[in-house]
């Protein structure tokens, strides 16, 4: 949620059109409202209002803006409604301070009475605006910017990151104070960003930062400091092998359709991770483990229930899963220091799994797993060990390639568990491993190329639908509440994902004539869910069916768009597939009604708040 972006360069002339092109990578984040502050012969610009980069650019011509330091913000609305004044950068007390800030300042309420009871001046319902008056506070009573930074991280209490200037002032100071951060030095340039992918346009050689540090900025050099001490700490950069480039559409219409697409290759890529001899640490920590647990938010929780089936099956070990919101409360008494928890962020910057982390570490409650795909996140960094999805970046803000990546690693680590503990035969554990490496990116992509165009013809069909249901059974439950997931989010209908067994105890209430009903099956469960979709079809319903063909399931659908046909595999693969042509439906309902699938309205991709 919200991404901040700061420049300091030694040319006066492109600073607008540095932060545009560098700061839109970071639309993911937030696009309710956009802001750019330059500063140009010791006078601040701040020019910002509410929509899109590319909106607010072309009403203010932003990238025309001048100077030679600057800061841009791409909000995503918490504290303050999206409007212009809750726009960030915000000025200071007077036109002198500007600075921006992401995540959350919990004292807001108090502290915003705090400041102006001693005669400071705020604009906005926005915390962002505190960060720049807490430096402004500081400043009046020292005299010196990193004093006043340093300080002002006594009374901001929160999950933070800020960046900050002064007109008379040639450097940007940032601090790291519980959300991400990531600066970049190129030649001439330096630039410090809530995230890798608006660095990359800039420059590939980047410094990660801790929480609990700040920066100073200038055109020559990056200096890390160590907040509690102002102590300077040696920090060298590195290069990034991150391509640049993959941030980009790629002749696709939409971020979505491309990542959907790009499954094949994740598949190979992420089994190649796997392959290799870090696995060996990741099953170490699952067998020396006494209880575990799988604990994610999203997208990433519908692959966590999933993946807790394959733990059950093929390695008979039992994965408590909790949302990360609820893992404390329904969990938090069950840990100890032979707990493990495999923490499953795409970002690794979610505040909810992060919040977790942190209860492991101050409890010592076991070990740490995490399963991420962002490297250089503070998942990343804080996790006993990690597994990377290997997917790249994703860039649209509804998860495809991760959620379908995360089913991978889960199946393979079940089977290599399973093999080694008896559970499976070996054979069987090969056999299934070996249909992963060599099978699945094959039939991903027919899985794809089948499955879109029955899933357009189907969308056309449902677009004067706003109620719908997607029941799962079995290793399709996660399956089915990841469809459900997707076009509630872009597609703003309500549909619900459930377990199809638990549809007759209330909600088949709601079925009448042509009410849809979405069934995902594997062909080991088709027996049983032909009973629930029986049931649906008794009071008139609409059933539409995403599985592998089978004779008795077509008569139970009208249309041949209506039974989303995945190509034959085996029971344990169906889960991995099933998902795409749910994710492809919601996709194309989304441009159906008109929706940009990558942006949907009041969400961020990462979201680093409680
Ligand atoms: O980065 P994370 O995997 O921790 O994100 C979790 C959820 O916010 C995320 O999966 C969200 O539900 C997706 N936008 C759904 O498509």
């Amino acid at each position: 949620m919200c991404g901040i972006t700061g420049i300091v360069t030694s040319n006066l002339d492109n600073i607008g059109e540095l932060l545009v092109k560098c700061s839109s990578k970071l639309t993911y984040r937030g696009y309710d409202s956009v802001g750019v502050a330059a500063v140009h012969n010791g006078r601040v610009d701040l020019r910002k209002d509410v929509g899109t980069i590319e909106h607010v650019n072309r009403l203010l011509g932003l990238s025309r803006m001048k100077g030679d330091r600057g800061i841009a913000q791409l909000r995503w609305a918490t504290y303050g409604a999206p409007t212009k004044a809750n726009a960030q950068p915000h000025f200071g007390c007077d036109e002198v301070f500007y600075g921006a800030h992401n995540g959350n300042i919990h004292n807001y309420v108090e502290y915003k009475k705090e400041l102006i009871d001693t005669g400071h001046i705020i604009r906005s319902e926005n915390d962002g605006e505190l960060c720049v008056h807490a430096v402004d506070k500081y400043y009046e009573e020292t005299g010196d910017m990193f004093e006043a930074v340093q300080l002002s991280t006594q009374d901001l209490k929160g999950a933070y990151a800020y960046a900050v200037g002064r007109a008379d002032k040639q450097e940007i100071y940032a601090v790291k104070m519980g959300s991400s951060l990531v600066a970049g030095i190129a030649n001439n340039a330096t630039i410090v960003s809530s995230d890798l992918p608006s660095v990359l346009p800039l420059t590939n050689n980047v410094i990660y930062l801790a929480d609990g540090e700040m920066l100073v900025l200038t055109p020559d050099y990056v200096k890390v400091f160590r907040i509690e001490d102002g102590k300077q700490l040696e920090r060298p950069s590195q290069i990034s092998n991150v391509d640049a480039h993959a941030a980009e559409k790629g002749g696709y219409p939409h971020f979505m359709l491309k990542e959907i697409n790009e499954q094949p290759k994740v598949a190979r890529d992420v089994i190649g991770i796997l392959e290799s001899p870090m696995c060996e640490e990741w099953l170490r920590l699952l067998e020396k483990a006494s209880r575990h647990y799988l604990v994610a938010c999203g997208s990433s929780y519908n692959a966590s229930i999933v993946g807790t089936y394959y733990f059950n099956r093929l390695a008979g070990i039992p994965m408590f899963h909790a949302i990360g919101g609820q893992f404390q409360p329904m969990y938090g008494a069950t840990m100890d220091e032979n707990s493990l928890c495999l923490l499953v962020s795409q970002s690794g910057e979610t505040k909810d799994i992060l919040n977790v982390l942190n209860l492991i570490k101050n409890e010592n409650y076991g070990k740490a797993l995490g399963v991420l795909n962002v490297i250089g996140s503070t998942l990343m960094f804080q996790s006993d060990s990690y597994i990377p999805m290997a997917c790249g970046y994703e860039v649209s803000v509804p998860a495809t390639k991760t959620y379908y990546s995360q089913s991978i690693i889960f199946a393979y680590l079940a089977a290599r568990l399973g093999e080694r503990n008896g559970h499976i035969d070996s054979s069987e554990a090969k056999a299934f491993i070996s249909r992963l490496r060599d099978d699945l990116p094959s039939l991903t992509q027919t899985t794809i190329d089948r499955t879109g165009i029955l899933a357009k013809n189907l969308a056309r069909t449902l677009t004067d639908v706003k109620d719908l249901y997607c029941l799962g059974y079995g290793f399709t439950d996660g399956v089915a509440r990841e469809g459900a997931l997707k076009i509630k989010e872009i597609c703003y209908n309500h549909c619900e994902g459930m377990y199809s067994s638990e549809f007759k105890h209330g909600p088949l209430s709601i079925v009448t004539k042509n009410y849809p009903v979405i069934f995902v099956t594997t062909t080991e469960d088709s027996w049983m869910v032909i009973n629930h979709i029986n049931e649906v079809k008794a009071r008139h319903g609409r059933t539409i069916v995403v599985g592998e063909l089978e004779e008795t399931l077509e008569p139970y659908v009208k249309n041949k768009q209506d039974y989303l046909v995945v190509p034959k595999s085996e029971i344990l693969i169906n889960p991995i597939l099933d998902v795409i042509p749910l994710q492809l439906l919601s996709y194309y309902l989304s441009v159906d009604l008109g929706i940009n699938p990558d942006l949907p309205r009041n969400l961020s991709k990462t979201l680093t708040v409680d």
